[in-house]
């Protein structure tokens, strides 16, 4: 349990010493439950998916994730919190600079989170020298799933890890605080967090990251639609829901709830 606020700097320290543990919300009252238990929440645009129902992430808004975000924030006392920049809101680097003091100047966010590639950098390095913290997420990036045609895992072929690599050091240099590594060899996240001085945080990026990240309605068995194989699941979620509306229901219509003592 964590005991004070998290800071970039406490973050930071964790690399070589302890793994970093993160998970998402989108609201105060699971932030609530989440906060201090693990070290960085995550607002992230899978919220479309998660709780949208839809099948990628990027109708996601900046109205949505700064509304989403606010929520979490009310939550959390402890844990770091990362906020996802949605597809499309950092296009360009004016654009990019406008959005980022947008989360800054509107949510208590610790920093943001932006899917980059290599020619992402100069807008990485803006955000960076305007004093947003960054956080950038390589290897799978959901946003990038219609063009890319699917999902799919990175760093297959020597060439696609050795740009991987460069893509994370060349951020690095630029300023991020950290690497979030997204279905990803686990070989090639590897050599990437070895390489790196500022911490990796891995989804499907195999356990030499230095930290791991899941989605909670993967993580605690709420998500049914589909399970990728980088999830382990921490409890039947949906089963103890079911059973508890059908015990609500059933109550109700056997005209057991309320009671005397639950009414006025
Ligand atoms: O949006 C999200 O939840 C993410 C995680 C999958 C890392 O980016």
């Amino acid at each position: 349990m964590l005991e004070k606020k998290m800071s970039i700097t406490d973050l930071q320290a964790k690399k070589g010493v302890e793994k970093i543990t993160a998970i998402t919300a989108y609201d105060a009252l699971m932030a609530e439950i989440f906060d201090a238990e693990v070290d960085v929440i995550l607002v992230g645009d899978s919220l479309k998916m998660s709780f949208g129902g839809e099948n990628e992430t990027l109708g996601a808004s900046m109205e949505e994730m700064l509304y989403h975000t606010k929520a979490v924030c009310r939550g959390v006392k402890h844990s770091f919190v990362l906020a996802d920049m949605p597809f499309g809101s950092y296009a360009t680097q004016k654009l990019a600079l406008k959005n980022a003091l947008r989360f800054y100047k509107n949510t208590a966010a610790d920093a943001i989170k932006l899917e980059v590639d290599i020619q992402k950098l100069p807008i990485v390095r803006a955000l960076c020298e305007e004093g947003i913290a960054v956080v950038a997420h390589i290897g799978l990036k959901p946003q990038f799933a219609r063009f890319d045609g699917g999902f799919k895992v990175k760093g297959k072929s020597e060439k696609e890890a050795q740009e991987l690599l460069e893509c994370a050091l060349a951020m690095q240099e630029a300023g991020v605080c950290s690497v979030l590594i997204e279905g990803v060899k686990s070989q090639v996240a590897e050599k990437i967090t070895k390489a790196l001085s500022v911490p990796t945080i891995g989804i499907g990026a195999g356990n030499a990251c230095d930290g791991q990240i899941l989605v909670w309605s993967d993580a605690f068995g709420f998500f049914s639609a589909f399970k990728p194989k980088f999830v382990r699941t921490y409890c039947d979620g949906r089963a103890m829901l079911k059973e508890a509306i059908r015990a609500y229901a059933k109550d109700v219509k056997s005209l057991q709830f309320p009671n005397e003592n639950e009414s006025y």
